[in-house]
């Protein structure tokens, strides 16, 4: 069965500002949908709102997942339904290897759905590692590397796609508006979504960058203006904007506002 991501008529308030004001979006498994933007119209505040953030009140409308409405689960029993949100972790974890942290990552989606799981075996653990690192092209002693300890960006990011790769999740939520993303590190990224594309995932890749759909074909494409979705459309969306920038849809929406 394909399972979707539904963002329903989404607004969002930060200390009684509104910044999203009726967000509707719907990402299934299998699809690639690119969410770009100009700075500041509310795409990162999505990412936040379905991480389950603390200061993004959800004043109205729905985010359901696998047909649940997430809205009042915290964000591990979302991680557990199959949401996967890339700055989940973003703290360095002194003393903990790359490797340490992704089994206890498993083993705690595997004791949600059973309590009575044992957790995977150390061997099996390595086999799946291993597997997963040949997909991505990864040098194995990535794997030894403590947590996020001395990381760069580059390595940061490569940290992030291997534990998309080994949790599976159905839904994988990527904000990639960090200014600090070289090209390199967009590679990573690129490349990281390309080999684990498949009907099992769904991605939605939140960015200002059109550079990274060079990389990366979307099957779709949206644009954030002000809080709300104000064009959807194909891989062709990404080139016009490319060429046009924003303003043309600006002047669009004031055109139906004034109309
Ligand atoms: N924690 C916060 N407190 C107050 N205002 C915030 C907070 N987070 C976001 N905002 C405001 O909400 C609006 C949307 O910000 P957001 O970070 O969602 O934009 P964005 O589309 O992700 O931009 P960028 O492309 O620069 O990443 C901005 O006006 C921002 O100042
Ligand atoms: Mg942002």
């Amino acid at each position: 069965m394909t399972e979707a991501l539904e963002i329903r008529n989404l607004h969002v308030a930060i200390e009684d500002n509104e910044i999203l004001k009726g967000v509707d979006l719907v990402v299934k498994q299998g699809e690639i949908h690119a969410l770009m933007g100009p700075n500041g119209t509310g795409k990162s505040t999505l990412a936040k709102a379905l991480l389950g953030h603390p200061d993004y009140e959800i004043t109205a409308g729905e985010i359901l997942f696998k047909g649940e409405n997430i809205i009042e689960m915290d964000v591990d029993e979302r991680a557990r339904l199959g949401m996967f949100l890339a700055f989940q972790y973003p703290v360095a974890i002194p003393g903990v290897s790359v490797a340490n942290f992704l089994r206890t990552a498993i083993n705690a989606h595997r004791k949600a759905a059973d309590p009575e799981d044992k957790g995977i075996s150390i061997p099996d653990f390595r086999t799946l590692l291993k597997a997963k690192m040949d997909l991505l092209e990864m040098d194995h002693q990535f794997a030894g590397r403590y947590l996020n300890e001395g990381f760069s960006g580059g390595e940061k990011k490569r940290a992030e796609i291997l534990q998309l790769a080994t949790l599976e999740p159905a839904i994988a939520i990527l904000d990639e508006t960090d200014s600090g993303l070289d090209i390199d590190a967009l590679r990573i990224v690129a490349d990281g979504v390309n080999s684990l594309a498949g009907p099992d995932l769904g991605v939605l890749i939140i960015t200002h960058y059109q550079r990274i759909l060079n990389y990366i074909k979307p099957d779709f494409v949206h644009i954030m203006l002000d809080g709300r979705v104000a064009e959807s459309g194909g891989p062709d969306l990404a080139e016009h904007l490319e060429e046009h920038g924003y303003n043309w849809l600006r002047e669009k929406q004031s055109k139906a506002t004034a109309g």
